[in-house]
Parts: C-alpha cells; sequence; structure tokens
C-alpha cells in the first residue's frame, strides 16, 4: 500500500519553531498525532503519544543519547510527564522509536516494548512532508482526541488553602459517557463471573474509586485528575469538583490560575483507580494499609466513602490504615473530612498524619501529628503485613520508588503492593 503524505510546513516555519504537531488518519484507521522535529537541519517524525500515560511528547526535551545509549540512535525526546519516574524518565529515540530509560529500570508499570512508530520526513521544494504509514512497523497509538469528549464550563473557584483550589464545573454536553464496565460488557463479565449482574453494579457506581482525563480547549494540555465529587452527581446533576493543587511551573496549573468563570474545558470518560474486586469477596478479617501524600489522598478519600456506604447498607467492607504525609500543617487536605469519618467509621479507619516540614516543637503534646518521612519504622508500627493483605500507595513521583523497597524488607509481596497514580 502507498503511503500517503502530508505538508506539515515549510522549512522557513521550522527556523521559527523546530516542532510541528499534525493530526492524521492513520492507516490502522485510528486517529494519531505526528510530532516532526528540526534538529540541525535534519528532520523527523515520530508518535506524538506517549506510551505510558498519553502525555503529548512534543512538550518535551530533545536530548542526544547516541554517546550513553548507543542503541538509541541519537536524539530521542525526552516524555516531559513523569521525569523523574522510570530511573529519570522516559525517552523514545528519533531515529528507530524504541523507549529507553537512562539506567535499567525494574518500574513494575515500565515495559520495554513501549515503543512508537516513527516516520519519514521527506524536503520538496522548501515544503516539508510527512508519509503517514510508520517506517519501523510499529502500531500507530489512537491520538486522545478521538476519544468522547464532554465539554465542561468553570462555574466556581473556591480557594481550599495556600496552594489549592476546588474547581467546580458544569457539564454543557448531554453524559454519553459511561462507567468503564458498562462501556466494556465483555470486561465486566470476566471481572465478576456471573457473581453479580450489571444492574447491581451500576446502582454502586456513586460511590466507586475513579479518575478522569482533563484538557484544555485549545488541546495544548492534558492531565488527569481525581474528582472530589461522585460520579452520581455528574450523571444526574452534570457537576463535578476537582480538588488540585497549582504549581508555579505546571502546565495545566498555568492555564488553570488564568481561568476565569466561564473558561471551557474537556472531560474524559471516567476511568477506574481502583480495581472492584478489591472491594468483592472481602471478609471482617481484611484490611488494606494505604501511604498517601500530598494530592495523593483523592483516591484513597474515594476509597473511604466507598467503605463508608457499603458499612451503611450493611455490606461488608475492607478496614483501611491511611498514612498520610505532608510537608506542612497547612498542606493536609481533607483532613477534618478525614477525621470525621474515622469517627463515624470506627476500627474501619485509621487515619495517621506525618508531617516532614515540621518542627515538633512548634506543636503542644500530643500533638495529632507524628513528624518526619513514612520510613520503615512506621511500616512496621502502622501498616505491617501481618495484619494488612494490601498496601496502596499514592503520593508524588518517587516516593512509591523509595517506599517499594521497604515493602518488601517488611514482609510484603510485590504483587501485594499497588501503586495509584494521582
Ligand atoms: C490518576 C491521577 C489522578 C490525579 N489526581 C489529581 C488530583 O485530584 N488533584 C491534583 O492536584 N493533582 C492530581 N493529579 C496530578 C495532575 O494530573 C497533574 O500532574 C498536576 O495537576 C500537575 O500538572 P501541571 O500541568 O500543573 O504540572 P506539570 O507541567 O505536569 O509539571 C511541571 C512541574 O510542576 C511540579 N509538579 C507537578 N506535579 C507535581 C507533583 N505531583 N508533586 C510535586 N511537584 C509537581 C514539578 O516541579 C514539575 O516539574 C493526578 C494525576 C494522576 C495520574
Ligand atoms: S506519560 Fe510519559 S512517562 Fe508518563
Amino acid at each position: 500500500m502507498e503511503s500517503s503524505r502530508v505538508l506539515v510546513g515549510r522549512v522557513t516555519d521550522f527556523k521559527k519553531n523546530p516542532t510541528s504537531v499534525i493530526t492524521v488518519n492513520s492507516p490502522n484507521g485510528k486517529k494519531t498525532q505526528i510530532a516532526t522535529y528540526c534538529i540541525h537541519g535534519q528532520y523527523f517524525a515520530l508518535d506524538n503519544t506517549c506510551s505510558h500515560k498519553q502525555a503529548l511528547l512534543s512538550d518535551g526535551d530533545i536530548e542526544d543519547l547516541g554517546k550513553t545509549l548507543p542503541e538509541s540512535g541519537g536524539y530521542c525526546v525526552r516524555c516531559p510527564k513523569h521525569k523523574y519516574k522510570f530511573s529519570g524518565g522516559l525517552y523514545f529515540s528519533l531515529i528507530n522509536g524504541k523507549v529507553f530509560t537512562q539506567t535499567p529500570c525494574n518500574a513494575k508499570a515500565f515495559n520495554p516494548d513501549w515503543s512508537l512508530a516513527t516516520y519519514s520526513v521527506e524536503v520538496i521544494q522548501e515544503e516539508v512532508w510527512v508519509y503517514t504509514t510508520p517506517t519501523n512497523g510499529v502500531e500507530p497509538t489512537e491520538s486522545h482526541e478521538s476519544k468522547f469528549w464532554a465539554s465542561i464550563t468553570l462555574a466556581k473557584m473556591s480557594r481550599y488553602n495556600h496552594d489549592c483550589i476546588i474547581f467546580s464545573f458544569t457539564v454543557d454536553t448531554y453524559l454519553k459517557i459511561e462507567y468503564p464496565f458498562v462501556q466494556d460488557k465483555k470486561k465486566f463479565k470476566k471481572e465478576f463471573k456471573g457473581r453479580m449482574k450489571l444492574d447491581n453494579y451500576l446502582k454502586q457506581l456513586p460511590y466507586e474509586c475513579w479518575h478522569l482525563d482533563f484538557k484544555d480547549s485549545d488541546d495544548t494540555t492534558l492531565r488527569e485528575y481525581t474528582p472530589i465529587s461522585s460520579w452520581k452527581n455528574l450523571r444526574d446533576n452534570s457537576k463535578l469538583d476537582l480538588l488540585i493543587k497549582l504549581y508555579p511551573e505546571g502546565q495545566m496549573s498555568k492555564i488553570l490560575t488564568k481561568a476565569i468563570i466561564g473558561t471551557k474545558f474537556f472531560m474524559g470518560p471516567p476511568k477506574e483507580t481502583i480495581p472492584a474486586y478489591f472491594f468483592k469477596d472481602v471478609t471482617n478479617a481484611t484490611a488494606y494499609a494505604c501511604i498517601a501524600g500530598g494530592t495523593g489522598i483523592t483516591p484513597f478519600a474515594q476509597m473511604i466513602k466507598l467503605i463508608e456506604h457499603k458499612l451503611s447498607i450493611g455490606e461488608k467492607a475492607p478496614k483501611l490504615t491511611l498514612l498520610y504525609s505532608n510537608k506542612k500543617e497547612e498542606d493536609i487536605l481533607l483532613k477534618e473530612e478525614l477525621m470525621e469519618y474515622a469517627k463515624k467509621m470506627g476500627d474501619h479507619l485509621k487515619v495517621i498524619f506525618t508531617l516532614t516540614r515540621e518542627d515538633p516543637k512548634n506543636f503542644s503534646e500530643p500533638s495529632p501529628y507524628l513528624f518526619g518521612r513514612v520510613n520503615a519504622d512506621l511500616i512496621e508500627r502502622f501498616l505491617s503485613p501481618k495484619l494488612h493483605i494490601h498496601i496502596f500507595v499514592s503520593g508524588p513521583e518517587g516516593m512509591w520508588d523509595t517506599l517499594l523497597p521497604l515493602f518488601i524488607e517488611k514482609g510484603y509481596d510485590k504483587f501485594s503492593c499497588t501503586e495509584l497514580e494521582a
């Protein structure tokens, strides 16, 4: 089959801006984003969607890794999203599309086969053309533009603390989007093997643990968020609340800082954060250990609401021990809510706060806080595998890599440890 070609710009355009992104219909019938780069007069084209969490690679830095990683062939683009994960971030070769890390990476979430499609570029009479059939035989990734996106409007902003804001949205478009299992009935059947009917499952939805893709209306930046409002509130009242921490250098943070009431954004279909089977077939002895850092609390807040709901309707639910780490007292999110739930839920919820950048001397005794980072001692004292069958972590980059060896040291096997990204 002859590859079709697409004009991406003129040589003079690349002198002004060395990267150009286009969306094409790829030979596999899907829409794909291709980024074309001009580096020292040489042109390269690569699938623009990171294989890990679909960040747009055209926002990333170009580095020549030819000397340190000869198999990369030279120029690589570093994914801008997770720069510290995977032993220093993911690099995609512009030459052969292969994925590389700076040092060997054993992270469970890493797949060395995450190659991306590369494309030929031709300059014909000062025009730069890209051929849409991959040169390395790798299937093009579906661009996130082809997903179902619901238009949402910023309706309210409530400052939560010094760097977090609750952004409240109303959904403009009719919500055809459905929960993942409802979209994929085969997956539902496989998961529950006849033990639950879809109707009963749907009744539980408002309390499930979910997150979503969120992007600006110019389609420049896509990030994931874990809502603090329920799926039911979205479906029945078209309302969505996100608790978001703003970073001075963050791309989405800058967009949100400039946003005003009425600014349009887009949300993607809901995605499952914690698989439903963690809440099925539990006994009175089922207990999970959880470690949250900063905004990583949001999936656990959903988990706690789900457990509280199950208990309120007389169902069995797991017990949780939550160790929540923050730099300072003022950084703790949802503190009042967590304490209230802990009081209400008795031995089903124990919450321990630890602060890493406070001086214990500034707090009167007895302090409601522990001080210092999560370490082997705290895991032994509060989150031991003798009492918990699984441990979840949701926190900033680096937290998981630091903690996993400590879990193993304390007696967890690696299949009983799960990182929730948030
Ligand atoms: C499944 C999932 C759910 C999430 N839910 C939430 C949520 O409910 N609320 C929320 O606020 N965020 C949440 N996040 C994080 C969110 O997706 C963004 O990564 C975050 O808002 C920063 O985006 P940004 O574009 O502003 O910063 P980026 O442009 O991505 O990052 C730029 C710089 O900002 C700083 N930065 C960014 N993120 C962090 C971090 N986590 N810790 C320390 N420094 C950082 C770093 O200096 C970084 O180099 C979630 C992430 C995932 C994967
Ligand atoms: S999205 Fe690219 S490394 Fe995570």
